[in-house]
C-alpha cells in the first residue's frame, strides 16, 4: 500500500483530520492480509510532511494539547509496531510532525532535496508525537540535542551521516528505491520480518526486556512452515519460497 499524505498546499502539515484517516489506514494495514507492506511519501515535490499544522495550534488548551500529543503518538506506535514492513519515501521537508512520522516507519529514504529538522522550539514548543524519544534513539543524545535545540534543518546527506535516515537517492528514482527495498524484504519470511520488528521494537519499551524477547521470538520461528522451507531450500540448495 503507498499512503499519500495529500495537503500539498500547506505542505502536507498532518492536521487532526489527516490524523486521524492516517489511524484509520494504519488499522486496516493490520486487518488486511492483501496489505504486504507499506511507503509512506508527501505529495508534490516540495514536501513529505512539514510538521503538525500550526494553525490547529492557536485554539488549545493545555488539556487539548496533552490529549493531541497522546493522541499522535498512539498512531505512530500503530505504524513503529507494524508487521508489515514500512518505508517513509522522503520527498521533501521532514520537519516536526514529518520528522517525527519518518522516524516512526521503519526506514526511511530520501531525496537529495529532503530537509528534516524538529523546529518546534521556534514555536516555543518541543516536539510531542515521539521525536524526543525516536531521534535520539536513532542519532544519539548529542546530536539529537543539537538538532532540537537549534531547530536547524539536517540536509539529506547529513541526515544519513548521522544515522537518521538509511539511504539519499535522486528525487526521480526514490519511490522505485524504496520499492526494490520492499521487494527484497518482502522476499523473506514475512513472519520472520515480523518477530524482527517485534525484537528490534522490544528494545526500546521500557516495559520489557528485549532479550528476552528475542529469545521467545527465536523459538516461535522453529515448527513454523516458513522456517521450514526456508532451512530445507538452504540445505537443498535451492531459493526459498516463502507465502
Ligand atoms: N502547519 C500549517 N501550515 C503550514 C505548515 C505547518 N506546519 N507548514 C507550512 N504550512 C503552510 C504555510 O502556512 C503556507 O500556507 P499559505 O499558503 O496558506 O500561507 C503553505 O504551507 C506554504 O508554506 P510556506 O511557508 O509559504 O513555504 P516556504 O517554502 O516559504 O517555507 C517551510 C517552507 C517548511 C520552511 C515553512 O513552511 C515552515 O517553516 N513551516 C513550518 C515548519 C514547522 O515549524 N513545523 C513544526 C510544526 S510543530
Amino acid at each position: 500500500m503507498i499512503i499519500t499524505i495529500n495537503r500539498p498546499d500547506k505542505l502536507n502539515a498532518l492536521n487532526q483530520q489527516v490524523m486521524k484517516d492516517l489511524d484509520a489506514v494504519m488499522d486496516r494495514v493490520y486487518k488486511f492480509p492483501e496489505i504486504k507492506s507499506v511507503v509512506i511519501t508527501g505529495a508534490g515535490l516540495k514536501s513529505f510532511v512539514a510538521g503538525a499544522d500550526v494553525k490547529e495550534f492557536e485554539s488549545l488548551s493545555k488539556e487539548d494539547a496533552t490529549a493531541l500529543a497522546k493522541r499522535g503518538q498512539d498512531v505512530f506506535f500503530k505504524i513503529e509496531n507494524s508487521p508489515k514492513p514500512i518505508i517513509a519515501c522522503v520527498n521533501g521537508f521532514a520537519l516536526g510532525g514529518g520528522c517525527e512520522l519518518a522516524m516512526a516507519c521503519h526506514i526511511r529514504i530520501a531525496a537529495e532535496q529532503a530537509r528534516f529538522g524538529q523546529p518546534e522550539v521556534n514555536l516555543g514548543l518541543i516536539p510531542g508525537y515521539g521525536g524526543t524519544q525516536r531521534l535520539t534513539q536513532l542519532v544519539g543524545r548529542g546530536k539529537a540535542l543539537e538538532i532540537m535545540m537549534t531547530g536547524n534543518m539536517v540536509d539529506a546527506t547529513h541526515a544519513f551521516q548521522i544515522g537518521l535516515i538509511n539511504q539519499v537517492v535522486d528525487a526521480t528514482a526514490l519511490m522505485e528505491e524504496a520499492k526494490k527495498m520492499m521487494r527484497a524484504i518482502l522476499s523473506k519470511g514475512p513472519q520472520a520480518v515480523a518477530r524482527v520488528i517485534q525484537a528490534v521494537e522490544a528494545c526500546f519499551d521500557k516495559t520489557k526486556d528485549g532479550y528476552q524477547e528475542e529469545v521467545t521470538l527465536f523459538g516461535q520461528c522453529f515448527g513454523t512452515a516458513e522456517m521450514q522451507e526456508g532451512v530445507s531450500a538452504f540445505l537443498e540448495k535451492r531459493k526459498p519460497k516463502f507465502s
